[in-house]
């Protein structure tokens, strides 16, 4: 088991921090295409989808090749429902992009038979021929996806319990806490240990215990976004309050910025 640095970038709050992030996935998009993009859902994501929409809109860059993987979905919400990821992705991205129809993925929470559906979509991002960038952000207990602390670091695209704490943080999309789906199906840590280069991004005072645990703390199930650190090709965006338990900030060719 190797152990490798993420580069890390500190920056100043929540604008800064979406704006770093499109950079980087914008020069991703400038870069090489067709690309094949991993992501995530939640409120780290919304402003960094809006600079995407906007990069579009302006002409900078094109969805009209790249294919995309979600993460993860709740088990037992249709797409078209409120909560669903399927719902906020169309809200705050494809919508607005210029992205062909059929090339953004997003596991089927609704479908009969999960792991069945698991498999499908294992077997449709080999298809794809892998993730190039995976864009994460990271649960204040230390999650990625849905992969909830205890999660195995072989885990695959399968159904998961969400934890409490999860379900209370997400209940921000639905009437109250307990109409929160308990299940999910989401990408395993194998799964996104597989993406060829991964974003994290993490903003807010409440993701600061969990960003000390993966970067500083052991590698570990206890922690899944520890396991980040056996992946070459991981950057790492926080903002100062997201950074503020780091105990080795950020120096020489980790950069950062006011
Ligand atoms: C969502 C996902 C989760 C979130 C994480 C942070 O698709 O995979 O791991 O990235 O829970 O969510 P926010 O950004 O809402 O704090």
């Amino acid at each position: 088991m190797t152990e490798h640095a993420p580069r890390i970038e500190v920056v100043g709050n929540v604008s800064a921090i979406a704006e770093r992030a499109a950079a980087h996935v914008i020069a991703r998009l400038h870069d090489r295409q067709p690309v094949t993009l991993g992501l995530a859902t939640g409120a780290t994501m919304t402003p960094l989808y809006a600079r995407l929409v906007a990069a579009t809109r302006a002409g900078l860059i094109s969805f009209r090749t790249v294919s995309s993987f979600n993460l993860d979905e709740y088990v037992g919400l249709a797409p078209q429902s409120p909560g669903s990821f399927h719902a906020y992705m169309q809200q705050h991205l494809f919508r607005h992009v210029d992205m062909e129809a059929g090339r953004a993925q997003i596991p089927n929470g609704s479908a009969d038979d999960i792991a069945a559906e698991a498999a499908r979509y294992e077997a449709q991002i080999a298809a794809a021929g892998g993730i190039d960038l995976l864009i994460l952000g990271i649960g204040a207990n230390g999650h990625i996806g849905f992969n909830e602390p205890g999660s195995d670091f072989a885990s695959r695209t399968r159904e998961v319990r969400l934890d409490e704490a999860t379900r209370i943080a997400n209940a921000i999309n639905f009437p109250d806490p307990a109409s929160v789906p308990e299940r999910a199906i989401t990408m395993g840590v194998a799964t996104i240990l597989e993406a060829r280069s991964i974003l994290l991004v993490a903003r807010g005072p409440e993701k600061a215990a969990a960003i000390a645990a993966a970067i500083e703390g052991p590698i570990t199930a206890a922690c899944p976004a520890s396991a980040l650190r056996l992946h070459g090709n991981v950057d790492i965006l926080c903002d100062e309050p997201a950074a503020a338990a780091l105990t080795r900030r950020p120096h020489n060719n980790n950069r950062r910025r006011a």
